[in-house]
C-alpha cells in the first residue's frame, strides 16, 4: 500500500451503500479504506470487491486460527479484492506465517496487531508485544498494528520494530490525535467514527490529514 495522505478509512458500516459514499466522497483524502467484520457481515464479501474499484482495501479480520484456516481466509479476501490483511500477532509463527506465504502468492500485503490499548490489554498482549514484532519483522510482514491512544506504547512499539510500518488506530472517539500518533512514530493513522458520524464526514478528513501534516503537492 503506498504512503500519500497518510489516512486510512476505518469503513465501519453496516449500510454498504454510505460506506461505498463516504469512500468515494473523501478519496483523494485517504490512502486506503479498511473493513472490519460490522460492514462484511452485513453487506457479504462483495463490498470488498465494490469497495476495491475505487480505493485499496485492507481486510481488517484479524485474523488469529491455526494456520490452514489462516490460508483460506486470507485466499477468500484477497480473491474478493482486498490489497491486505490484518492478523494477530500472539497466535505465534505460524499462523502469522500462513498469513504473509498467502498473501505473497496473491500480491497482498500483511500487517501484524503488535499492541492493543483497551485498559486489560495490559493483562494478555503488552507482555507478548516485543516478541510479536521480532516474529512479524523476521517472517516479513509489511507492518504492523499499534494504538495512536498510547503514545508512549506507541514510541516503544517504534523503538522495537525499527524501519517497518506502523498503521494507527485509535485517533478521535478513542482519545488519540493523528499529530501525536505522528510524531510517536506512526506511519498512516487509521480513523473511522470520527469521519463516518460526522455531519460532513469530507470535512472531518480534510481536518485529519492536516493534522498529520499532509501538504497537496
Ligand atoms: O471508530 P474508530 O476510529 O475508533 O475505529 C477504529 C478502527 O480501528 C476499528 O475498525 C477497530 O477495529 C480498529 N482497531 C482499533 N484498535 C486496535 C486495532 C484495530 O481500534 N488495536
Amino acid at each position: 500500500m503506498q504512503k500519500n495522505t497518510g489516512l486510512i478509512f476505518a469503513a465501519d458500516l453496516e449500510n454498504g451503500r454510505r460506506a461505498i459514499n463516504i469512500t468515494n466522497e473523501i478519496s483523494d483524502l485517504i490512502d486506503a479504506v479498511k473493513v472490519n467484520y460490522p460492514i462484511i457481515l452485513s453487506n457479504g464479501l462483495q463490498i470488498v470487491e465494490e469497495l476495491s474499484r475505487t480505493k485499496t482495501v485492507i481486510a481488517d479480520l484479524k485474523i488469529a486460527d491455526v494456520p490452514h484456516i489462516n490460508r483460506k481466509i486470507c485466499r477468500n479476501v484477497f480473491e474478493a479484492g482486498a490489497s491486505a490483511v490484518i492478523c494477530h500477532g500472539f497466535t505465534g509463527k505460524n499462523s502469522i506465517e500462513a498469513c504473509i506465504e498467502t498473501a505473497n502468492q496473491m500480491y497482498g500485503d500483511v500487517y501484524v496487531v503488535a499492541e492493543m490499548s483497551h485498559p486489560d490489554a495490559e493483562r494478555f498482549i503488552h507482555h507478548a508485544s516485543k516478541e510479536i514484532i521480532n516474529i512479524a519483522s523476521q517472517l516479513g510482514a509489511d507492518g504492523l498494528i499499534a494504538p495512536a491512544n498510547d503514545p508512549k506504547r506507541l514510541q516503544k512499539v517504534r523503538k522495537q520494530s525499527k524501519n517497518m510500518r506502523i498503521l494507527s488506530p485509535g485517533v478521535g472517539v478513542q482519545g488519540g490525535g493523528a499529530k501525536t500518533a505522528i510524531q510517536a512514530g506512526a506511519d498512516q493513522i487509521i480513523v473511522g467514527r470520527s469521519i463516518y458520524d460526522h455531519r460532513e464526514p469530507r470535512q472531518a478528513a480534510e481536518k485529519i490529514v492536516q493534522d498529520i501534516g499532509y501538504t497537496n503537492p
